[in-house]
């Protein structure tokens, strides 16, 4: 994340995102298929209020494909359309066309019954968090590279609509929302993900955290990585072991516990560990 979410900023969010709404007929709302609790905004149900909205867990090639589904299941039960979707490759992206044209085909209908011939294209907007893919699935909708506007609010220039076929038009802006920063474990969660930078939290805390998730949920694969015979229960041990194992010591031949944190972060990240999902049902 590029700037500091104050007050003000939030507000501002908010009113840009809800000036945008007024121009569509429905919302994507993506979120981090890892984390698809932690990386929704707060305030999402206030803001997009009665639009059309179908939750996209972006990422999805990079979590835990059973937990996805668990989730799609869990959308699903609250009647809710929930798609995973990978926006560099562009698998999930038709179906979210889809499912949209769906959702909106009686409102279509309507217009139609109304004597409107050729109804217009149906009209979107990608909401989100910072990192989440925004910029990602707009230029794969759009076959083309936009240049990014950055996580800045107040950013303005004229909008305009890229045209997805002759059914959608997405507004090629799309709606920044701010995460859930009141939650410490939703703080770890976003940091851990890369989500969020790593100078906002510390690094070594944020690590103790990706640890003891792995420790609990993925043990077999900790063990792999790191060639450990068994996970010891002491933090510290483990931090030690990983450190001694790949070699992460300061002078004197000490472990350097920065370097530790570093490191299974970054393997976390680069899916070293395999795909991981850390927002669990
Ligand atoms: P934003 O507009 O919401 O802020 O997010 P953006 O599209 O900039 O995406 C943030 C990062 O997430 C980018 O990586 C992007 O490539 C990556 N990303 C987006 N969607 C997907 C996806 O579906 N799967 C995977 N694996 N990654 C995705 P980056 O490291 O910041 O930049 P770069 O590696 O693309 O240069």
């Amino acid at each position: 994340m590029t700037i500091q979410w104050f007050p003000g900023h939030m507000a501002k969010a908010k009113r840009e995102v809800t000036e945008k709404l007024k121009l569509i007929d429905i919302v994507f709302e993506l979120v981090d298929a890892r984390i698809p609790i932690s990386s929704r905004n707060p305030l999402i149900d206030e803001i997009v209020a009665n639009k059309p909205r179908i939750i996209l867990l972006n990422k999805a090639d990079m979590a835990d494909p059973d937990v996805t589904k668990q989730w799609i299941d869990f959308f699903a039960a609250q009647q809710i359309d929930a798609i995973a979707i990978d926006s560099q490759s562009g698998t999930g992206v038709k179906q979210m066309v889809a499912v949209a044209k769906e959702k909106l085909r009686p409102k279509f209908e309507k217009m139609i019954a109304k004597g409107i011939k050729r109804p217009r294209a149906m009209r979107a907007l990608i909401v989100g968090i910072p990192n989440v893919g925004k910029s990602t699935l707009i230029n794969r909708l759009a076959g083309k590279h936009i240049a990014k506007t950055g996580d800045t609010p107040g950013v303005t220039k004229a909008q305009q609509w890229i045209k997805v076929g002759k059914e959608l038009e997405l507004l090629d802006t799309p709606g920044i929302l701010w995460p859930k920063f009141e939650d410490e474990e939703v703080g770890y969660k976003l940091a851990t993900t890369g989500a969020i930078k790593d100078t906002i939290l510390n690094l070594q805390d944020v690590a103790v955290y990706a640890l003891r998730f792995l420790s609990t949920h993925y043990p077999d694969r900790l063990k792999e990585r790191y060639a450990l015979a068994d996970i010891p229960e002491d933090i510290v041990q483990l931090f030690d072991d990983i450190g001694k194992k790949r070699g992460c010591l300061a002078a004197g031949g000490v472990v350097d516990y920065d370097k530790v944190a570093e490191l299974v972060l970054r393997d976390i990240r680069t899916e070293k560990l395999g795909r991981l999902s850390f927002d669990r049902l």
